[in-house]
């Protein structure tokens, strides 16, 4: 029966939507996030993973059992409170609540409080600790930009025309180089390997469907312990046939520029919680001329940009350009840098890039940097030699700015049966399981190029972040499999 005369219930909100309920009584169903109090008067703060609000609560104002529940009240009760949203330009959210009932739905006892204080907790206390250290202002804002960055991601191959096909996670052959491989016993007489990337069976989906992307989880067992390896990490690969290098790296662009312009659009909030400085990121998106370090270098002789890419012309919203140097440039660039004495070592023609060499490059750039066409011996055994110099290969690597590091690495594909088998081949992997991978030259072959982006050291970088392990809810590193 609808008892007219009660009062009518305060509407269930969360904190980030309290803005549009000033003036009104309101319920949130939360956690207590921090108590302070000063005599007569209590100062708990509430949250509820939409943010954190700070409630007001004067002796006078409640009954004399709520004020000391709440008074007594342990960090990290779950609760249900009822108040009143007043706006308050001082408060961090905008507003403040003024309590009015309060129930708590499970104390945390006395004898266990919650382990994590707000004042600064060591790192390996925190990651022991991930599955309550999520709970943080700060760890949820980062969870929040990393679902937007995965979901701006995968819209842009969405709308572009990519269909996403999933290759599976186990797989009996290597893609990356067989040293990383996670390794497992598949019934016995066969062995079965946790993928490293999508790529090769993606190939496959691609040379079916045209256009298609893969995002899924991918593993490797890197033994190194740095800031930008994860044992396990989530990985976003396009694969489009008719793609060259050149359209392949317009298409990168254009993903970059639409994920960062996502993420400006619809959460400055979180990355003021994390403390990003937004800047960095509005430079990335600006258009390419205002760009006073690119222009500076292109007056230096570097390879003009090469418009009139058929298959990749056209992303990126208003013509924003990110600055493409060769290898050989990069080499060069490096060496110029040692001569000077900004960094150590001096770069051995050849080789690889080392993590300081990534670094110095990137900070010549304030936006993302595409590095191309790498000699074919570090790279991978896919990758198509580039025809105007063989020793080279049709690839690029994008190095996020402010020494991030690689964020992308990508190729245009062997399409020759013939060569691809020679590699095969050369690098001593099992001919057998690349069979299928083989069909793929013998069948209608065509150009096609792909590349693959981890997701953490994405959100690393639009982050600001010291170490990818704060980016994934439960980082999976060398020596740390628990929580
Ligand atoms: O450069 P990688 O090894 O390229 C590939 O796997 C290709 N098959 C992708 C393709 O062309 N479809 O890895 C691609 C990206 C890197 O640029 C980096 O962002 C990320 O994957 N990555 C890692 N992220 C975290 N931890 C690791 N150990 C990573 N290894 C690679
Ligand atoms: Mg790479």
């Amino acid at each position: 029966m609808i008892d007219a005369t009660a009062p009518a219930p305060s509407p269930q909100t969360t904190i980030a939507a309290m803005g549009q309920h000033v003036g009104q009584s309101v319920t949130l169903y939360g956690w207590l996030y921090n108590l302070r109090s000063s005599g007569k008067l209590l100062f708990p703060t509430f949250r509820d993973g939409t943010g954190t609000v700070q409630g007001i609560v004067p002796k006078a104002a409640v009954s004399e059992a709520l004020f000391e529940t709440l008074k007594a009240l342990t960090l990290e009760s779950s609760l249900i409170v009822t108040g009143t949203v007043r706006a308050d330009a001082r408060a961090p959210s905008g507003f403040e609540l003024d309590v009015e009932d309060l129930t708590v739905t499970q104390r945390v006892d006395d004898a266990t409080p919650y382990p994590i204080q707000l004042k600064e907790a060591g790192v390996d206390f925190l990651m022991e600790h991930r599955h309550l250290w999520l709970r943080t202002p700060r760890q949820s804002a980062i969870l929040r930009v990393r679902a937007a960055i995965m979901r701006a991601a995968a819209e842009f191959f969405d709308t572009q025309g990519y269909i996403r096909t999933d290759p599976p996670i186990l797989t009996p052959n290597a893609c990356e180089g067989t040293s990383e491989l996670f390794e497992m016993d598949y019934f016995g007489d066969d062995k079965a390997y946790l993928t490293q990337s999508g790529q090769l069976y993606i190939e496959a989906t691609a040379l079916a469907l045209g256009k298609v992307y893969s995002f899924g989880p991918t593993f490797r067992a890197e033994k190194s312990k740095t800031r930008r390896h994860l044992t396990e990490f989530w990985m976003i690969e396009p694969e489009a046939c008719y793609m060259d290098l050149d359209g392949l790296m317009s298409l990168a662009e254009g993903f970059l520029t639409h994920i960062v312009s996502r993420v400006l659009e619809a959460h400055r909030g979180e990355l003021k919680v994390i403390g990003r400085d937004v800047a960095r990121l509005e430079a990335v998106i600006a258009p390419a001329n205002s760009n006073t370090p690119d222009a500076s270098f292109e007056g230096d002789g570097l390879q003009p940009v090469r418009e009139g890419s058929t298959t990749g012309a056209g992303f990126g919203p208003g013509g924003n350009r990110f600055p493409r140097l060769s290898y050989d440039q990069a080499h060069a660039m490096l060496l110029d840098a040692h001569a000077k004495g900004f960094i150590e070592n001096a770069h051995v023609y050849g080789d690889d890039f080392g993590s300081p060499d990534e670094t110095y490059i990137s900070n010549q750039f304030n936006k993302p940097v595409l590095v191309h066409r790498y000699p074919a011996a570090v790279k991978a055994f896919y990758m198509q030699p580039d025809p105007l110099d063989a020793t080279k290969a049709l690839c690029v690597d994008v190095l996020a700015p402010e020494g991030y590091g690689e964020i992308i690495g990508g190729s245009q594909r062997v399409d020759s049966y013939d060569l691809l088998k020679s590699r095969i081949e050369a690098h001593n992997l099992p001919m057998d399981a690349f069979q299928w991978y083989l069909d793929l030259r013998r069948y209608g072959s065509v150009p096609h190029s792909g590349f693959g982006m981890g997701i953490e050291r994405c959100v690393a970088w639009i982050c600001g972040l010291e170490h990818v392990r704060e980016t994934i809810p439960f980082a999976r590193t060398l020596n740390r499999i628990y929580p």
